[in-house]
């Protein structure tokens, strides 16, 4: 039977796999959880919403007829690689992560690690500094106990509510950012501190190049703990894992 894959999305990665894909002729449905309101463009037919948990998922997976599934979600979307690898041992459908390198600090760099978001919360409990609180918009009122701080948040679409603290400004943008770029916005907004997932990936990395050049120490929130997969690190390897298999974990 001819591939037919689902690509959960979400990520610059899932973008460009969706391009190899199409230029490939491989058949495949990209999926969005619809926390955005204007989804990237995809070369491949798209849907969007979650699917209702994993009896959702398989629910889908065997309407669809999906034959094989790439979870291209960011490293922070836990839940949904929870829910993939779940629905894909019921179904006995194939599964590959198409993951990316959490970053590492290097010389210059001022990192506090913490573990989640409520660590990143008691970290700024101090005097007021301006903070470039840089993790998208799900838990900004997490960080409601620290009204002392300015907040720069950059988000994707502008906020339906107004954030939980008073002092802050919204910049309505979407990556991938430059270093240069982001070093003028945090001299121009004075930023004393930075929050930001581990992400990995290019992307959003500007902000942590531009936080070293200016000597800006990083509260840096690590990555929730995910299931075991078969991983793989680019589209190249996702196109081997579909055409010949991989055994072996970590490829
Ligand atoms: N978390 C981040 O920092 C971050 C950053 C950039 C992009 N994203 C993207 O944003 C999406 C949501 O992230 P999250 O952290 O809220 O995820 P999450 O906590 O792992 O997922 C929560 C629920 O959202 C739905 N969902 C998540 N990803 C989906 C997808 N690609 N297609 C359909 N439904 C999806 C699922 O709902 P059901 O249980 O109903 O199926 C899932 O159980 C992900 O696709 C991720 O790639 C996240």
């Amino acid at each position: 039977m001819a591939p037919n894959l689902l690509v959960l999305g979400g990520t610059t990665e899932a973008t460009a796999l969706c391009c190899v894909l199409a230029a490939q002729g491989v058949r495949g449905t990209v999926s969005f959880a619809g926390r955005v309101a204007r989804p990237v463009r995809q070369p491949l037919p798209q849907r969007v919403g979650g699917f209702g948990g994993v009896d959702g998922l398989v629910a889908f997976l065997r309407s669809e007829k999906i034959t094989h599934v790439v979870d291209a979600t960011h490293p922070f979307a836990a839940q949904m690689s929870f829910n993939a690898v779940d629905a894909c041992a019921r179904t006995g459908i194939p599964l590959v992560a198409l993951t990316r390198a959490p970053w590492c600090s290097v010389v210059g760099d001022t990192w506090t690690h913490v573990r989640d978001i409520a660590c990143a919360v008691a970290a700024l409990d101090g005097p007021p500094e301006r903070v470039m609180l840089a993790i998208g918009r799900m838990h900004l009122a997490d960080f409601a106990p620290n009204p002392q701080h300015f907040y720069l948040l950059r988000l994707v679409d502008p906020p339906q509510e107004p954030p939980p603290f008073p002092d802050h400004h919204v910049l309505v943008d979407r990556g991938p950012f430059d270093s240069d770029s982001d070093l003028a916005l945090m001299q121009e907004h004075r930023i004393s501190w930075v929050v930001s997932k581990n992400s990995g990936g290019t992307g959003a990395y500007a902000k942590i190049a531009a936080a070293r050049r200016l000597a800006v120490p990083v509260i840096m929130i690590d990555r929730p703990p995910v299931p075991r997969r078969l991983e793989v690190h680019s589209p190249e390897a996702v196109l081997h894992w579909l055409h010949h298999g991989v055994t072996d974990l970590g490829v």
